[in-house]
Formats: C-alpha cells, sequence, structure tokens
C-alpha cells in the first residue's frame, strides 16, 4: 500500500484522547461478578476525574491529553518512511501497515462493523470473563511503527513514558498496538507499568528501589499524542538480591495484578519437581496454641508434602503449654518474637564460631563470647570441687538450654555436676567462657536436631503478628502513624524474622481491620516489606464459614513466596455460608469467594446444630477437662471432628483413616457467678431470646430498650439487678448481644476470646450455661483430640485467637500445591479436591 508524505505542522495539540472510561468499567463490570453483597463503591471512585493508576480498585480514571507535550522536531531518521494521509494529524510518520489480512486477524474488534461488542478485557478466572461494554474504535490500518515529528520512532512493544498530570511522575507503558482509528487520528494500545506508588503498596513506596516497575495486565487504548518519550525497560528475571546489572531507565521483575493484590514473578520458577519436595519445615511465629499451623501442616499433607511444624514462639505460657502437649515434634519457645530473633542471630554466629556453617566472615566469630577457638579445657581434667580460696567451685555437667537473659545478653542452663535438676541455672554466655567443650557439646546437638531455625534452612513462616493498635475498640489508635509506638511493633518484628531467615514462603494472618485501619496503611506495609525482599504476595480475605464451620469470622490473609517459588493461589470455598461485614474499601477484589453468577454446587452451610448436638450435657459448674462421650456423632461434622489425627488424614486403604478420638477433652464452661447464672437461666430457651425478654423491659420504635414503667425493677438475691445497667446501655441500647442465646439453626458471626455473656451472644440453645471451650474449639474447626492446657478463661483465649483450623487447613493445601509446583498460571483461585477434606463431610 502506498501512502503519500504530507506536511507537518505545529499549531495546537492534535488529538483528544477518546473519554474512555475503561478503568471505571473495568472496575465496576468485575465488581459486578463477585459475591459482594455489601459492597461498597465510593463516590469518589466514580467520579475520578484524573487518571491514577488502579492499584486496589481506589481510582479509576483515564488519560489526559490536551496538553500533550511535543518533542522538537529534529531531522527525519532514514527508514524510508511513509506518511499518513491522515488529515487530522500530520505530525506522524507512519511505516507500510500491517498487512490488512493479519491485520485483522490479531485486532479483529478494530475492523468490525457493530459499534458495540463485547470484549475480554481481565481474564480472571479460569473460563471466566471480565465482559464489559466499552465503545471500541474503529480502525482504517495497523502500523508497527510511527514516527513523531520526524524524531521518535515508536516500534511495536517498545516502552514509553506517557504525560500525566503536571505534577505527577509520568506515566511508563508498553506500546502494544499502534493503529489509524477510521476517524483519521492516531492511536497506541498501552500496556501499564505500575510504579510501586501505584500498586497496593502505595505510600511505602520508599520501601521499593524507584527504577522497579511492575507490568500490569492493564491495557487501553490512547491517542498517540500523549506518549513523551522512548524508555529502556529492562524485563529481567525476579531473583532473592535484585540485582540489575546493565543500565537502563527502569527494570522490571514482577507483574501486578488487581485481583488479590497480586505481585508475582514475570515468569514462574521453573522450581523442583515434586518428587524432590516431600517434606518441609514451618515456623509457626505467635503460634497461640497452634491452630494455624495444625491446619497448615493437615492441608499440605492433604496435597502429599509433610509439613513439620518445626518452631513455635509465643509469649503465652498456657498456650505454649497446649501447642507442646498436641506438637510433640515441636521445639516451642515461650518468649517474644524481638527475643527470638536475637537469639537466632546469636545462634547462627554460635554455628559459625564451632564450624557449624560457613560464613566469608567467619574470622569475626574466632573469639565470641570470650571462648577462643585455641582450645582452653581445664589442664588435667580433674574435677577438683575447691577453688584456690578453699570456695566450692562449681563444674558444668551439660549446657541444656539457650535463650536472651532477661538484661539482654544470650543466656545458657546449666546442669551442674554433682546437682540435680533443681539447681540446673541460667548463665549468661560470657561466664562460660572457660567451658567451650560443653557449649560446643550443646551447639553441636542443638544444629544436628534442628532447635533452632538457621537462615536458609526454614521452608515456612506462618502467624498473625498482634496488632493492637488497630483494634476499633482502642481509642488510642495512631492513624496518622500506625508504625510508630509499640502497638504494632509486632508486624515490624514479624518481617525483621523473615528477612533474616528467608524461608521460601510467608503465610500472615491478621484481622480484616488491617485492611480497614487507615486506609490499609498496615497490610499496605506488609507487602511492601515482603516485595523490598523479593518476595512474590498475593492477599485475600476468607470466611471461615466457607470451608465448614457455623461461624462466619473474616480474616485477612498474605502469601508470599520467594523468587524461585511457585505463588500459592487462594482456595474457593467449599460451603455455603451466611454473608456478613462490608468489604474494606478498596479491598473489594480481595475476598475469597465465587462469583455471583457461578453455578457451583456447595456443600450446605454449617449451623449450630450440625456442631454441637452429640455432647453431653453439662452444667454452669462443670469443672472435668476430660469425660467420656455419651452419644454416637448425629451429624457428618461431628463424624469428621471425633476423627483422630491419622484419620482426618485419610487414605482410603489405611486402616487409621476412620479410627475416632474416644475421650472429649474440655468440655467446660466458664462458670459464671451466682447473677449471671441466675440471668442466663431467665432467659427464655427460645430462637433470639436476650435480656429483651426479661421482665421490666420494652423496645421502642428505634429498636432502643427501655425500662418499662409499668413493671417494677427485678432485684437478684445479691440485691444485684437482674438486668444490670450495661445490658440496657449497650451500643446505646440498640443491641440484642447482652444475655443473648444461640439457636440450633444459626452461625456465630466469631469466635472471641471472652466466654462472658455480658456483650455477645454465647449461651447454649437449650442449656443454662455459656458454650464450653470444647464447644468454642469445634466452632473454630479443632478437631476433638487437640486439648487446651490452661485455667479456663486462658483456653478461652487461646481458641477464640485462632486461625479457625479448616481455613488454615485449605490455606495448607494450596501450600503444598505450590510447594510442589503444581501450580500454573496466574489465576489467584483455586478449587480444593471434591469432598475435601474428607469426602464423608
Ligand atoms: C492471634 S494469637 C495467635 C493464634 C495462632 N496463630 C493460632 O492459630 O492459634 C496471637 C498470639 O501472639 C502472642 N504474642 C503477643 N505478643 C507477642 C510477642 N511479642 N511475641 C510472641 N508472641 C506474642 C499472644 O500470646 C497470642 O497467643
Amino acid at each position: 500500500m502506498k501512502t503519500k508524505k504530507k506536511t507537518k505542522s505545529f499549531s495546537a495539540p492534535f488529538f483528544k484522547i477518546p473519554p474512555a472510561r475503561k478503568w471505571l468499567y473495568i472496575f465496576l463490570s468485575s465488581l459486578s461478578f463477585r459475591l459482594l453483597p455489601f459492597l461498597q463503591i465510593s463516590q469518589a471512585l466514580i467520579m475520578a476525574p484524573k487518571r491514577k493508576l488502579p492499584s486496589t480498585d481506589d481510582e479509576i480514571s483515564c488519560p489526559t491529553s490536551t496538553t500533550a507535550k511535543r518533542i522538537p522536531k529534529s531531522l527525519l531518521e532514514v527508514i524510508e518512511p511513509v506518511v499518513i494521509d491522515s488529515e487530522k494529524d500530520p505530525s506522524w510518520i507512519l511505516d507500510e501497515p500491517i498487512a490488512d489480512s493479519e491485520a485483522r486477524v490479531n485486532w479483529p474488534e478494530r475492523y468490525q462493523l457493530i459499534e458495540k461488542k463485547e470484549v475480554e478485557v481481565l481474564p480472571m478466572k479460569k473460563n471466566k470473563k471480565y465482559v464489559e461494554e466499552e465503545e471500541i474504535i474503529r480502525a482504517r490500518r495497523h502500523f508497527r511503527r510511527a514516527i513523531l515529528d520526524g524524531s521518535i520512532t515508536y516500534n511495536l512493544n517498545d516502552d514509553a513514558h506517557v504525560q500525566s498530570d503536571e505534577e505527577e511522575k509520568p506515566f511508563i507503558c508498553k506500546i502494544i498496538e499502534i493503529f489509524e482509528g477510521s476517524d483519521g487520528k492516531m492511536y497506541f494500545t498501552a500496556q501499564w507499568f505500575y510504579r510501586a506508588f501505584d500498586t497496593v503498596i502505595q505510600n511505602h513506596d520508599d520501601l521499593i528501589d524507584d527504577k522497579r516497575v511492575f507490568l500490569s495486565d492493564i491495557k487501553d487504548t490512547n491517542s498517540m499524542d500523549v506518549l513523551l518519550n522512548k524508555l529502556n525497560i529492562l524485563m529481567i528475571p525476579l531473583t532473592e538480591n535484585n540485582e540489575v546489572t546493565e543500565t537502563c531507565d527502569y527494570y522490571c521483575n514482577m507483574s501486578y495484578r488487581l485481583p488479590f493484590s497480586t505481585l508475582e514473578a514475570l515468569q514462574p520458577s521453573q522450581c523442583v519437581t515434586p518428587e524432590q519436595r516431600t517434606d518441609a519445615t514451618l515456623l509457626d511465629l505467635y503460634c497461640g496454641c497452634g491452630a494455624m499451623s495444625t491446619g497448615l501442616c493437615m492441608g499440605a499433607q492433604l496435597s502429599g508434602v509433610k509439613l513439620v511444624t518445626k518452631w513455635a514462639v509465643d509469649t503465652n505460657q498456657y498456650a505454649v503449654q497446649s501447642i507442646k502437649y498436641n506438637h510433640p515434634e515441636t521445639e516451642v519457645r515461650n518468649e517474644s518474637a524481638e527475643d527470638f530473633l536475637f537469639l537466632l542471630k546469636e545462634w547462627e554466629k554460635l554455628c559459625i564460631h564451632f564450624s557449624l556453617i560457613e560464613c566469608a566472615d567467619s574470622e569475626k566469630y574466632k573469639n565470641l563470647y570470650g571462648m577462643s577457638v585455641v582450645e582452653e579445657e581445664a589442664e588435667d581434667g580433674s574435677d577438683e570441687t575447691d577453688g584456690e580460696d578453699g570456695g566450692e567451685i562449681f563444674e558444668v555437667e551439660k549446657v541444656i538450654g539457650i535463650k536472651k537473659g532477661e538484661e539482654g545478653g544470650l543466656h545458657l542452663k546449666v546442669q551442674w555436676k554433682n546437682y540435680g535438676d533443681s539447681h540446673d541455672t541460667w548463665e549468661p554466655i560470657e561466664g562460660l567462657s572457660n567451658c567451650r567443650e560443653k557449649i560446643k557439646e550443646f551447639v553441636v546437638h542443638g544444629y544436628k536436631t534442628n532447635i533452632l531455625p538457621l537462615p536458609g534452612g526454614v521452608d515456612v513462616v506462618c502467624g498473625g503478628p498482634p496488632c493492637q493498635g488497630i483494634s476499633g475498640f482502642n481509642r488510642f489508635r495512631n492513624t496518622k502513624e500506625p508504625l510508630k509506638g509499640d502497638k504494632n511493633q509486632q508486624l515490624l518484628e514479624y518481617m525483621k524474622v523473615v528477612d533474616f531467615l528467608k524461608p521460601k514462603y510467608v503465610l500472615m494472618e491478621n484481622v480484616v481491620d488491617m485492611l480497614k485501619f487507615a486506609g490499609g496503611f498496615l497490610a499496605r506495609y506488609a507487602v511492601g516489606r515482603l516485595v523490598q525482599m523479593n518476595y512474590q504476595t498475593r492477599m485475600g480475605m476468607m470466611a471461615a464459614g466457607s470451608y465448614g464451620l457455623a461461624q462466619f469470622r473474616r480474616r485477612f490473609f498474605l502469601w508470599g513466596a520467594r523468587s524461585s517459588e511457585r505463588l500459592p493461589q487462594f482456595p474457593l470455598p467449599t460451603h455455603d455460608v451466611v454473608n456478613r461485614g462490608n468489604v474494606p474499601v478498596n479491598f473489594d477484589r480481595n475476598v475469597v469467594a465465587y462469583e455471583v453468577n457461578d453455578t457451583v454446587k456447595l456443600a450446605e452451610k454449617i449451623v449450630l446444630s450440625d456442631v454441637l448436638t452429640d455432647l453431653p450435657v453439662v452444667a454452669n459448674n462443670e469443672r472435668r477437662a476430660e469425660m467420656p462421650y455419651d452419644k454416637d456423632p448425629e451429624t457428618p461434622f461431628q463424624q469428621f471432628i471425633r476423627l483422630t489425627h491419622d484419620g482426618m488424614l485419610p487414605s482410603p486403604n489405611d486402616s487409621k483413616s476412620n479410627s475416632t478420638n474416644d475421650v472429649l477433652y474440655d468440655h467446660h464452661p466458664l462458670n459464671l457467678n451466682k447473677d449471671d447464672y441466675q440471668r442466663v437461666c431467665s432467659i427464655p430457651k427460645k430462637k433470639g431470646a436476650n435480656f429483651r425478654d426479661l421482665p421490666g423491659v420494652t423496645v421502642n420504635g428505634d429498636n432502643k430498650v427501655e425500662w418499662d414503667p409499668n413493671i417494677p425493677r427485678v432485684y437478684l438475691e445479691s440485691n444485684n439487678p437482674l438486668i444490670p445497667d450495661y445490658a440496657m446501655t449497650y451500643v446505646r441500647g440498640t443491641s440484642t448481644k447482652p444475655f443473648g442465646r444461640l439457636w440450633w439453626d444459626e452461625t456465630v458471626p466469631t469466635v472471641i476470646g471472652r466466654a462472658e455473656p455480658h456483650n455477645h451472644v454465647i449461651i447454649h440453645p437449650n442449656q443454662d450455661r455459656v458454650l464450653t471451650v470444647r464447644e468454642n474449639a469445634r466452632l473454630q474447626g479443632f478437631p476433638d483430640y487437640y486439648r487446651l492446657f490452661g485455667p479456663t478463661k486462658q483456653k478461652y483465649i487461646q481458641v477464640g485467637n485462632a486461625v479457625a483450623v479448616p481455613v488454615a487447613r485449605a490455606l495448607g493445601y494450596a501450600l503444598g500445591q505450590a510447594f510442589q509446583g503444581h501450580t500454573s498460571g496466574t489465576d489467584p483461585l483455586f478449587t480444593l479436591p471434591s469432598g475435601f477434606p474428607k469426602p464423608t463431610f
């Protein structure tokens, strides 16, 4: 095809960007496909007048091109160009057009006559399409390159800066289509690169190198005159140290996709074959009683990986007792995460000192803690017990423990020769410098038995750093600088442990408030830190009820996977569930759920009767920590929850696959005081009953409680009122929670760590008591074989704090799949095998 040259003029901007509200359309259409009954779309989003790359669906608009800057005209390159006969834009010199037949195959929609058409915009789920209606700009012809003002040649697949608002940094794109529209204007299709600021990381972009950009799958059509200049963007593999050796304008080693805020290596790693990946180790930080790691290990095992909780850390002495009992294979440490990190660093030094691990600067550790590598043992090995001054000399029999001392510094636990266990003491390591051999024995043995993890020696770190600073109940929340002060420090500690150990995978859990508080500041920080450490990340919200519990309980989860690993997906629900709670603004695309028009047959939702009916009747003052079952299981849930550990990990031919637990543990309630017990006894045994059913209360038109002036206030034997004042004033009199009785056909919103019936619904449907520890544990999916330790209140705390076991189990399966390299493609979600975790349930 021939074209003729045309003179160019530079009067005014030639092109106006088509008012493509595409970002908005993408956003809205995707929302309509999610199962989000409580969706909130902020008005600001819809009205967004300026373009900002959508990071978490927050601001979606399109480029503005009215002030396009022109590059000064310079000599034409000698490329024998042809100039388009475009009447409207004389400034573009174009190459020979792409053959019409080829262009029609590559961009068919540009050549169709119909004005409106459905196009695939964001492929997100297998066999699913996000579909949008949009105005397609028709093409006259397509080109492989175009020369602007005779000075810059833009080829297909070139990277370029695109004009943004004046004060903002220019946008960055890859040019994936160049064409002349039917209106004679020149257009290109951009595939956008995101700066860290444009991703979910947002204001934490200071964590990320300025030159690092992320390739999105967001594409749209723009007028050619918003192009500013060409760029050299290095597309490089994601590595652990993120080395960039060549000069470039930017570099890119990860993609960014809006669904589940996914930051992933451009190419999935060619990781090891499944046969090589049968075993894995787990560190459970902030382990509580160990629910999260219990579930993760079960799920991983169901996918074929023997994941073992090798180490666990928590400050709560009772929680630690529980995890120790249930996980005899675990090195459980009752200390803070910060002390643990200190210890890990010292342990590494000790291992270098004793030449157990290599280190480039091992010289540095030769005289560690006053111990010299040159042996300085007692000369004759005599076991004299008297010192020169006649005082007794104590001799170290054995070193048996290691920790950070209360006043700092490394301490070792010493067993003294000729003294019993009761005389064991913790000693500063510096004071034991002449016992190098004994210390060596301990360290060598500890190294062989893995008493502490070393960098690179941990496959998975899981845990939910407590962030008290985000609780809605905390009046002293620091919304401006959430990481200042000590309330949210554990998030920093958690990331420091990850940074030190460099596990293959990270799974962080937290309350959904982490996404709500200060615009998701802490969640964004967590992603930023992981990406800074070159982890791939994906975050989602999961409802426990969707995995077979009579509890809604939504939690936030963040995956991290090292560059060499596949990024785990999120497991789609197995069970129907009643949805509750708002989706945090800007995180609509992070809900792990089926789409509204999916016709998946989920298992029936689980309700209280499924969970509780086989348990013995117990009274308010029941104290026994163990008792026999007095009934057979009555529902599939009860059958499943009564299985032993082996029974829950079935292999069809295994004789143990249906073995059941035969002792019922922890089926005792918080023993209510006399007043509360009398109150509970007064609550009728019917659905929805609560303190409002007691004499003397009326409910006004605003659903607020008032005292009934016709009924005198009722008093208990103690002279305290039957209805306490706090029940009447709770949530300004609107709440139905005080002394609320659960009912058989219900699910509970969230099991919490308190059992007092004062401000949440926890009274048994037909017994006069609150739910027992075991009943709460079942609502959280703890197997019946899982025992809890400590005073009753502490047991409730452990259960209430836990990650629901079925959720962790489903995530464990996802982890196992990724670990074995079974995940492929970019789908953030996957379907658990049918009948997961056990076909009978
Ligand atoms: C939400 S709970 C963890 C629940 C656990 N993931 C489970 O599934 O059972 C948080 C735990 O962090 C512990 N904790 C709080 N501060 C800590 C710290 N500085 N270091 C270690 N553990 C801490 C608490 O004792 C509590 O058990």
